[in-house]
């Protein structure tokens, strides 16, 4: 072999390696979205041009946030959700409601109140006490569950994907302060998902939407989320990918009628200090068509409703969309 044709085949190897390379970290940078929900859980990956909300194995597309342990095993999901009454105080449940809080918080003394399996305080932390599939006794943290939880959406999506996942845009609520949300992306580290970008959930819908170019002028946007008995009303002013939150209310733990939700409407308009008007686009996951007519007689006909058409996968499918954007390096800065 002459040595031209050393060097053209050396040339030819490196230029093989390289795209080999390239075709290596675009396979690698899928990035799942998961709606990390207080019940139950979906994860969505954006392909083909879709988002496509990745079933379990049991077939749903919602896998309960739960976890038990029997004398056996550890079950996550439908499997410990359904053995649950046989097994009560070794079933967990609702662990979004600890995560990252202190055991002295009210959230967590209530939920104490009405939970059977057991929260102890270690250090100023709630943590979970339960007999483990050896019989011990063993504590974890909310974080521990979580990560059992995450870890089981995270093989969801490899076993669908045939491949291994480390990047993930994980949901969580407006309202989650620094230490909440650091909880969150803690147990994601620990589910192996090492780069996680947050995503508040009332942004899913916006994104579920898709980005249209007229939105880089600055929009103000108003998102009601009305989803499993939740009434939470979120006003954003988004602009070239950046987010601004200008108002937020919302109502827990009732039942919820026509005056409840105006009122908490009307309050989050005022917050934001915006009249109708300024309003862009409204977002409705899980609103009824009567909940839809008031917000449009509210705001006079003129503002564009944009509604979900399936809001229990809203949020991962938002998230799979903000994944799909971020692997892109769309240079989104989802929690400004
Ligand atoms: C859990 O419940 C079982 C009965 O269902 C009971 O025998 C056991 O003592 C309970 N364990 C704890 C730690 O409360
Ligand atoms: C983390 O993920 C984003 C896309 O989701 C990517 O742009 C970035 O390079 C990743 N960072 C690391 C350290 O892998």
């Amino acid at each position: 072999m002459g040595r031209s044709s050393v060097i053209l085949a050396i040339v030819f190897l490196i230029g093989f390696c390289l795209s080999a390379i390239s075709m290596a970290t675009q396979e690698d940078k899928t990035t799942i979205g998961i709606d990390l929900g207080t019940s139950s859980s979906c994860v969505g990956v954006y392909t083909n041009d879709h988002v496509e909300i990745i079933p379990n194995e049991q077939g749903n597309r919602c896998t309960p946030s739960w976890v038990a342990f029997t004398d056996s095993d550890r079950l996550i999901g439908e499997p410990a959700k359904n053995q649950a009454s046989l097994n009560a105080n070794r079933t967990i449940f609702h662990v979004k409601k600890l995560i990252g809080r202190k055991f002295e918080d009210q959230e967590v003394q209530t939920l104490m109140k009405v939970v059977p399996y057991k929260i102890v305080n270690k250090d100023g932390n709630p943590y979970i006490q339960v007999e483990n599939q050896y019989g011990e006794t063993e504590v974890f943290s909310p974080g521990e569950i979580t990560a059992m939880i995450l870890t089981k959406m995270k093989e969801t999506a490899e076993a669908f994907l045939g491949r291994r996942v480390t990047e993930a845009v994980v949901s969580v609520p407006s309202y989650f302060s620094n230490e909440q949300r650091q909880a969150t992306k803690d147990a994601c580290f620990i589910a192996g998902l090492t780069n996680v970008s947050l995503i508040r959930e009332p942004m899913a819908p916006y994104f579920e939407h898709g980005l249209h170019e007229e939105e880089d002028d600055g929009r103000n946007i108003l998102v009601i989320d009305l989803v499993d008995g939740k009434c939470d009303v979120t006003i954003l002013f988004v602009e070239s990918g950046t987010f601004e939150y200008l108002a937020t209310a919302r109502l827990g733990g009732m039942e919820l009628n026509n005056d409840l939700f105006m009122g908490v409407m009307k309050k989050a308009m005022k917050d934001s200090g915006l009249k109708k008007h300024q309003i862009n686009e409204i977002f409705l996951v899980g609103a009824s068509t009567e909940v839809q007519q008031l917000v449009r007689d509210y705001f006079n006909g003129k503002v564009e409703l944009k509604t979900s058409v399936n809001p229990d996968v809203t949020v991962a499918t938002g998230a799979a969309i903000l994944g799909d954007y971020l692997t892109k390096g769309a240079g989104m800065r989802p929690m400004c």
